[in-house]
């Protein structure tokens, strides 16, 4: 066979195995975003009380259909290069983790889980709750009620799925707006038993918190 004179078979041949070396990659890529988008991954550092247990008592962990909403499907992007991208992003809560072995506490974690949840809202908000779309089609939104299809198809427009659904899964925790942080911090100290004005020092990090692990 006569090649054109710019290609000879070195270069073929490292087009070939440059390929297959593509091809490994890329399928390494897809087994890493699809382990690190378990639930089993996420719940090695997500204190299970406070972000699993509640999923596992919401509608998306035991639906009547059975199918079942994972970590990932929700909270990471579809198709390799955007899944990756948010594995990267992640790496800032591996980061977080290793400079704040703190938020092992579940004090700790519950008095920061605002901040947390408002900045997952925001992920939902920009990328347009992406991955709810996935599962869920607007169209066929039918609901229990009278006028949830309606609602669906005439009061979204330039609105995403986070703007009205909030509080799906995990711990409630008011709108941004709305949210009273003496509240909240009140709220933990009867949780836990601690006296008054100790969350604020804790939140803080000027007092250690107790051990309740
Ligand atoms: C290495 C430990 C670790 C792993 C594994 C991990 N996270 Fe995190 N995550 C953290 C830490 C630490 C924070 C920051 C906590 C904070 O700010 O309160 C965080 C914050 C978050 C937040 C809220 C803030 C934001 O950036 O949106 C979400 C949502 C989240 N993680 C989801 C997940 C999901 C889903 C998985 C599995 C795909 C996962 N995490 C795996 C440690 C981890
Ligand atoms: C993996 C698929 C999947 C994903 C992703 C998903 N859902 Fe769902 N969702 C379901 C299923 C299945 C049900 C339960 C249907 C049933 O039991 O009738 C449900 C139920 C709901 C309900 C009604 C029950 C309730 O808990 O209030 C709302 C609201 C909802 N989803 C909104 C969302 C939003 C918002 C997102 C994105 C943050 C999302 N869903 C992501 C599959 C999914
Ligand atoms: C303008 C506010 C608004 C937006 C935006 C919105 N919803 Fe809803 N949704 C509602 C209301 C209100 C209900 C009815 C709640 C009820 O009856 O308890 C509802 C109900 C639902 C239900 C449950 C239906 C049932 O009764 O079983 C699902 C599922 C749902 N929404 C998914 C979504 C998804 C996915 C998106 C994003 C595409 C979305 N919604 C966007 C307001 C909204
Ligand atoms: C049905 C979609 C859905 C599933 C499934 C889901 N999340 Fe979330 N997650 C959300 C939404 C929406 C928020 C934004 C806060 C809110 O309104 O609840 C959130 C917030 C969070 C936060 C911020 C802190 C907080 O409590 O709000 C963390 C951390 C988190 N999720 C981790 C996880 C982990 C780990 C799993 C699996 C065990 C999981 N999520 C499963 C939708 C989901």
């Amino acid at each position: 066979m006569r090649l054109p004179a710019f290609l000879n078979w070195k270069l073929i041949a490292i087009f070939v195995v440059g390929g297959f070396a593509g091809i490994a990659f890329t399928l390494i890529l897809i087994e890493f975003d699809h382990y690190t988008s378990s639930e089993e991954f996420c719940t090695s550092c997500h204190s299970m009380e406070l972000v699993a247990n509640p999923y596992r008592e919401s509608k998306h962990y035991f639906p009547t259909s059975g199918v079942r909403a994972s970590c990932g499907d929700c909270h990471v992007s579809e198709g390799v290069i955007s899944a990756t991208i948010d594995h990267v992003m992640g790496t800032k809560d591996l980061i977080s983790q290793i400079m704040h072995p703190e938020y092992d506490n579940p004090i700790v974690s519950l008095l920061h889980t605002p901040e947390a949840a408002f900045e997952a809202r925001e992920w939902f908000r920009e990328t347009g709750s992406a991955t709810c779309l996935r599962c869920h089609v607007k169209e066929a939104i039918k609901g229990t009620r009278a006028d949830t299809l309606a609602i669906h198809q005439e009061n979204t427009e330039g609105k995403s799925c986070i703007d009205c659904h909030i509080n799906l899964v995990h711990r409630q925790v008011p709108g941004k707006k709305v949210f009273k942080r003496d509240a909240w911090n009140q709220m933990v100290e009867e949780e836990y038993g601690l006296e008054a004005g100790m969350a604020e020092k804790i939140h803080k990090g000027e007092v250690s918190p107790p051990d309740v692990n």
